[in-house]
């Protein structure tokens, strides 16, 4: 491809714009996250957010960038999965540039863009992901041009478990940096932790995992006095260790050798260095994306967008309709892993 492809995110909190060189190269997004100031998000208001900040983003990165609009060749967005009215505001973006450039459409799938993102940027050739955001939270591998999902929740995202435990302490969204914030702390003062009376129930169901119960557990400990530092930590040591070990077990079924991290909990340091520890003990290897590619960003968007216009694929408008529950072995494979 001649151009930049233009990548839009736009499935949830984040509206993200970014860019893939002619190479192939991705290059940083520039980003708006919605922060609700009480309860959780609100499709709408965040449906709102991204309209109303769409043109001065957009403006913002091609001053970045000292790009002009000719130079964008292709637009890819994110299809599905996300909130509705997110995903819509971002799909008309998309439309509209597209045909004002009269430049091929790309409609992606968000799930898989975190997936190549953090195999272009940590040189995986065929691994076993974690995919650990605020929606979702997926143990996932190639078989037979399609990403498997082995196991996921059943219930809520991890992130928006750790979202939520935060909220009800009075934490700003996103909880989840914050609670990795208040474990550190509470670790530096607590050198040999034990899990005594922080016990939380295990949140691993054959190769799924669920984490309502753990999030409730945690509150009752709060309740019964005991400290938010520690209970922080303990809360993570628990959900992380139920994610590696479905990991872990995927690696063994697969026989694949490595693990990628993606979505936004992955920037998580402690999750990081629970998955080297498990990968080194197997003689695999574990690998992360730098953080501003485990978020929700347009980069991935464009990255996946140009990897599926190499391979032939554009979508016509008529197609271009997002879907919420686009689900991560929906989407063909046509390229090579
Ligand atoms: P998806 O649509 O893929 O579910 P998302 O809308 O949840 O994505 P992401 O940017 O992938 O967006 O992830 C956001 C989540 O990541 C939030 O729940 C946030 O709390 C969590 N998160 C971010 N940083 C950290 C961290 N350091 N530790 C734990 N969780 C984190
Ligand atoms: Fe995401």
């Amino acid at each position: 491809m001649n151009g930049w492809t233009l990548g839009i995110e736009s499935t949830a909190h984040t509206l993200s714009f970014g860019l893939v060189d002619s190479e192939g190269i991705p290059h940083p997004a520039v980003s708006d996250t919605v922060r609700p100031d009480k309860g959780g998000i609100h499709p709408r208001e965040a449906a709102d957010h991204h309209k109303e900040i769409a043109h001065s983003l957009f403006q913002t990165l091609l001053a970045n960038y000292n790009l002009s609009p000719s130079e964008i060749h292709a637009v890819a967005y994110s299809q599905g999965p996300g909130l509705g009215p997110c995903l819509r505001v971002g799909a008309a973006i998309a439309r509209g540039i597209s045909s004002r450039l009269d430049v091929p459409l790309v409609g992606v799938n968000h799930c898989v863009a975190h997936i190549e993102i953090g195999r272009q940027q940590c040189g995986c050739s065929d691994p076993v992901l974690l995919y650990v955001s605020g929606g979702n939270t997926q143990v996932i591998a190639h078989l037979d041009g399609r990403y498997r999902v082995l196991g996921e929740t059943l219930d809520i995202g991890i992130g928006n478990m750790l979202d939520k435990f935060a909220r009800a302490q009075g934490i700003p969204f996103p909880g989840g940096p914050v609670i990795e914030k208040l474990a550190k702390e509470w670790l530096a003062n607590n050198p040999e932790p034990r899990l005594t009376d922080l016990e939380l129930p295990f949140a691993v169901r054959g190769m799924d995992l669920a984490f309502s119960g753990v999030m409730t557990a945690a509150q009752r400990l709060l309740d019964n006095g005991a400290e938010l530092g520690a209970v922080c930590w303990s809360l993570q040591e628990h959900a992380f260790a139920a994610c590696v070990e479905v990991a872990e077990r995927a690696l063994s079924h697969t026989g694949k050798t490595e693990l990628l991290l993606g979505g936004g909990v992955a920037c998580n340091t402690r999750l990081r260095e629970m998955c080297s520890l498990m990968a080194g003990e197997r003689e695999s290897t574990s690998h992360a994306p730098p953080r501003m590619y485990c978020i929700d960003n347009g980069t991935m968007i464009g990255l996946l967008g140009y990897i599926e216009l190499q391979n032939g694929r554009v979508t016509p408008y008529e197609e271009s309709a997002v879907d919420q529950y686009l689900r991560t072995d929906q989407t063909q494979v046509t390229w090579a892993v």
